[in-house]
């Protein structure tokens, strides 16, 4: 089937690798049902917004420009779009008066003319790269509107697509949809692709005329069909384009999307003991072989290299870790941990902007921020650095194969020496030469005897204290 479509699409002409396309996102809603002070499409599923996740299929799908619509004064819709797309285009709609209102916001985009122009919502994260190419290789079968169907297990809400035979006539909104248009079960999954040389004749007619008084994309296919051009649907499961209308809705493609991730980890090698307690984000890098024990929460930005064992309760961030490394249980690395091969990182250690080299190791209850710790070295139980000084952060750096005893605290800025020993308990608050021992500490004191004479002392006051206590008032 994909053959047929591919040799088709080539007899329209131009393959479609050689037609150029414009994507519009439209962003710019109120999203009024989250409840919400955040935009909506600034809500983040597996780490990243709505929007970063709609604009990465739109460029995984190759060839295409990318314009948002934003409503006014949105910044930091503005600021998202970019640093997912440097090269974005940004249109504003000057009020949210419906999603056709909004497509035409982009006017000066559209009258630019893209061989196929998509209209995409930016609240439908789960868009495949590969549905975005499915709707423009119809649009080469000779539609002049595609539509993207699906059958929801709850349609409460979405368009319901009316059919005539295999012929699309009209998408329905549920408020101004009839009961028998209701209980159709083809929804609208609000992807829309247009022939970008009739895409602005079409939108142009599009009118106000139904309950809400806002502009509808969906009468696009009335529009279209009133200018003598074909409209077609393209069916796909409800996973590729559930809307997030609602905080529930957010949380079920949350689910639908860890699911995806985890499947698609695991297709690539790596073991996820019970996958749905591990938590993925859409950047996830997890290398072959690698373990993954339950209840592991990955945040963005995190690669993990082949062989490495990530151990229950352990939390990531922007971290790196090496080939056959292990961390956890109960670790935490933090943006900027950089860990190489064969570290250990165990119970209660916390990670920060460290580098922490080639087989070095911290097994218990320490914090590792702003420093170095060298290949080899061991950083031992309950040692800290301690790098923020109320104002400002400073670095450790502790040389390769360096031993830092239990509870030592490096003051920093501090360096340790290549093969340097800190001395259990040392309070470091100068550099450490290579191979020296530093001990920073207060002297035990040993004396002999004075427990027992203690103990002796004490206990003798309580009694007097009882007597006392008891004795009858005069
Ligand atoms: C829309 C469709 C519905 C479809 C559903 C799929 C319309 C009229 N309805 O309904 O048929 O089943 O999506 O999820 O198209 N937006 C603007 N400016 C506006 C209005 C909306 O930019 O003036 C943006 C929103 O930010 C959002 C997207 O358009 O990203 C969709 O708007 P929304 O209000 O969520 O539409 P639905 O009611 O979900
Ligand atoms: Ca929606």
């Amino acid at each position: 089937m994909g053959k047929r479509r591919e040799s088709s699409a080539h007899r329209g002409g131009r393959r479609l690798g050689d037609r150029n396309c414009l994507a519009i996102v439209l962003a710019a809603g109120e999203g009024s049902r989250l409840r919400s002070a955040r935009p909506k499409v600034l809500h983040a599923i597996a780490g990243q917004s709505l929007l970063a996740h709609v604009l990465a299929a739109v460029r995984a799908a190759g060839n295409c420009r990318a314009a948002v619509v934003v409503a006014p004064g949105a910044d930091a819709v503005v600021d998202e779009a970019r640093a997912a797309m440097p090269e974005v285009e940004i249109h504003v709609q000057a009020q949210p008066r419906g999603t056709a209102h909004a497509v035409l916001a982009a006017r000066a985009a559209l009258a630019r003319t893209a061989d196929d122009v998509l209209v995409i919502f930016g609240d439908t994260p789960l868009l495949r790269p590969q549905t975005l190419l499915r709707m423009r290789a119809a649009l080469a079968e000779g539609a002049a509107v595609v539509v993207l169907g699906f059958r929801p297990s709850d349609p409460t809400g979405y368009g319901r697509l009316v059919m005539a035979g295999s012929d699309l006539v009209a998408i329905r909104e549920e408020l101004d949809a009839s009961p028998a248009e209701r209980a159709i079960t083809l929804c609208n999954g609000g992807l829309m692709a247009f022939v970008g040389k009739t895409a602005l004749a079409i939108l142009e007619r599009i009118g106000n005329d139904n309950r809400k008084g806002e502009y509808y994309l969906t009468d696009a296919i009335a529009a279209a069909r009133a200018m003598g051009l074909r409209a077609a649907v393209i069916e796909t499961e409800e996973d590729d384009v559930r809307g997030i209308n609602t905080r529930a809705q957010l949380a079920e493609t949350e689910a639908a999307l860890q699911q995806r991730l985890r499947k698609a980890a695991m297709e690539a090698g790596a073991t996820l003991v019970a996958p749905e307690t591990v938590f993925l984000a859409a950047d996830t890098r997890l290398g072959r072989d690698v373990v993954v024990e339950p209840f592991v929460v990955f945040g963005p930005g995190v690669t993990v290299e082949d062989n490495a064992v990530i151990r229950s309760f352990s939390h990531l961030e922007r971290a790196h870790v090496g080939a056959g490394a292990r961390v956890g249980p109960y670790a935490r690395l933090r943006p900027g941990a950089r860990l190489g091969r064969d570290v250990h990182i165990g119970n209660f250690v916390e990670i920060k902007e460290a580098v922490i080299e080639d087989g070095a190791k911290a097994n218990h209850l320490a914090y590792i921020g702003d420093a170095r710790l060298g290949a080899g070295a061991n950083f031992g139980a309950g040692a800290i650095v301690c790098n923020y000084d109320g104002v400002a952060k400073h670095r450790t750096d502790i040389g390769k194969g360096a031993f830092i005893g239990s509870n030592a605290a490096l003051v920093a800025p501090v360096k340790v020496g290549e093969g340097a020993y800190v001395a259990t308990g040392s309070v470091i608050t100068d550099d450490v030469p290579p191979d020296a021992l530093a001990i920073a500490r207060g002297r035990q004191v040993v004396k002999k005897s004075r427990a027992a004479r203690l103990r002796a002392r004490k206990g003798a006051g309580r009694k007097a204290a009882v007597k006392k206590r008891r004795a009858p008032a005069r």
